[in-house]
């Protein structure tokens, strides 16, 4: 069968090898919605700048809502010789309304068409990701204000470095998130403006209104050169790229809940809405949902790769090899969406153990930078001199294989002499916390302020 679409110089069909390579429909009938709104904008403004008679524009509006319910029912059949969707769509507005259809395509290709599509497409995901990100941050801020008195050992290196509070810890990715959404916002922005009236790649003869259906397709303004319109992927590259960036954040803290959750470690527990057994092992508690949260990170990064390559040396301006653009999209900003929500419901069901969180806290000397400021501040020692003593002292704890807690007084002063019991008290994972209040630092009251902070703007934001 000749594609009606284009057959006229086609004297035999195409292989079944091209149809196969050739068609699209199997992933951008997830455009479905897109592209009828894009032909109802555009037939709407044709029938306004007198380009096509309002009888048949009324009669395409009509169709196109019939297609749109047909496909929404499940009741519309899709095939792959008829390519794409925008064919599908046009063929069956030609059975349901006859020769008015074949006025849809006056002054539109399909390609201002599926950059058009595929704009909307990545809009709305946009503000779908934000609302979901902005719920992850509130989970997170809850948690933190419930948590800012909480300690828990701080890492560098995966090692023991100094007491903070899980409060504190948990607003580190507040402030990642918030970031997030600040790309996804650029990139919005950057991507609000409508290819569509673009044509093939010049322009139309015909007097179209872009600013017309740029505003009724909720876009800022027109794109202003046709050749880029039409061949522009960077809206998809640079919103990857943004969704690429949070998955990574979602995945390193997927990771922390992972270590924390091991017996190893026994930081925090998850229930059993967010853990799986093992069909062997009976005792097995498996953090299943954070080990994907990590590993989703690689699709999506996948995806922006992929999408890299693609663009790579593809000269202007419309290609083919722009189809390609589209199931990698779709799946990483899918899975992105389901990465957050599965964060989300591991924040809301995690507990921390707060007495083991305070035991470790203070494992491996985490004090010691402690008791180096008290010899700053009370002796009045260069920083370098202090932290040489305070290491001398550590070892000494380690070779009696005592904690510094522990270790007697009479041992500290025979090291350094000066030292009184006062400084004993510094090394108290509590007093730790407290004492660090400069901007930024893990104070419980600065945690408290902070979170507050956060839940506040989250909840005076405009919804989108
Ligand atoms: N399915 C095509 C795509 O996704 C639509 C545009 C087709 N344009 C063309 N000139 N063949 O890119």
């Amino acid at each position: 069968m000749n594609n009606r679409m284009w057959g006229g110089r086609f004297a035999a069909g195409p292989d079944a090898t091209l149809e196969e390579i050739n068609a699209s429909i199997d992933f951008d009938r997830h455009l479905y919605r897109q592209d009828i709104a894009g032909s109802k904008a555009h037939a709407a403004m044709l029938k306004k700048q007198g380009i096509i008679a309002a009888e048949d524009a009324q009669k395409i509006a009509r169709g196109l809502d019939t297609i749109l319910s047909e496909i929404e029912r499940g009741e519309f059949k899709f095939k792959r010789a008829l390519e794409d969707i925008h064919t599908h769509v046009e063929a069956r507005l030609k059975e349901l309304i006859g020769a008015a259809a074949g006025r849809l395509h006056t002054a539109r290709s399909r390609n201002d068409q599926v950059a058009t599509d595929l704009k909307l497409y990545v809009r709305e995901a946009i503000d779908g990701l934000d609302r979901s990100l902005a719920e992850l941050m509130r989970a997170l801020a809850e948690k933190a204000a419930a948590h800012a008195a909480t300690v828990m050992p701080g890492f560098t290196h995966l090692q023991p470095a100094q007491p903070v509070t899980f409060g504190h810890h948990l607003l580190a990715y507040v402030e990642m998130l918030a970031r997030d959404r600040g790309r996804l916002a650029d990139a919005r922005k950057r991507l609000n403006e409508s290819p569509l009236g673009a044509g093939a790649l010049a322009g139309t003869p015909f007097p179209i209104d872009r600013e017309a259906t740029a505003k009724a397709l909720g876009f800022d303004r027109p794109a202003a050169n046709s050749l880029d319109a039409v061949s522009d992927r960077d809206f998809a590259l640079e919103t990857l790229s943004a969704c690429a960036i949070a998955a990574i954040h979602l995945s390193r803290f997927a990771e922390e809940i992972v270590v924390w959750t091991s017996p190893a470690f026994g930081l925090v527990k998850l229930s059993d809405r967010f853990t799986t057994g093992s069909s062997i092992m009976p005792q097995k508690r498996n953090p299943d949902a954070a080990e994907l949260v990590r590993a989703k990170a690689g699709r999506i990064i996948g995806a922006l790769m992929q999408l890299f390559v693609v663009m790579k040396g593809l000269p202007l301006a419309y290609a083919k090899d722009l189809q390609e653009d589209k199931e990698g999209t779709f799946d990483a900003l899918s899975t992105l969406a389901l990465a957050v929500a599965a964060t989300t419901g591991m924040v809301r069901d995690l507990e921390p153990d707060e007495k083991r969180m305070k035991a470790a806290a203070a494992e491996g000397y985490s004090t010691a930078t402690d008791l180096a400021d008290w010899l700053v501040q009370n002796l009045k020692l260069p920083f370098r001199e202090a932290h040489e003593i305070t290491g001398k002292i550590v070892a000494r704890a380690a070779a009696l294989n005592l904690s510094l807690t522990r270790l007697p007084l009479s041992e500290m002063q025979a090291i350094e002499r000066r030292i009184t019991a006062d400084a004993a008290k510094s090394l108290s994972v509590h007093r730790s916390v407290r004492s660090r209040t400069s901007y930024g630092g893990t104070a419980p009251r600065n945690v408290r302020a902070q979170a507050k902070k956060w839940l506040k703007r989250l909840q005076r934001e405009p919804k989108r």
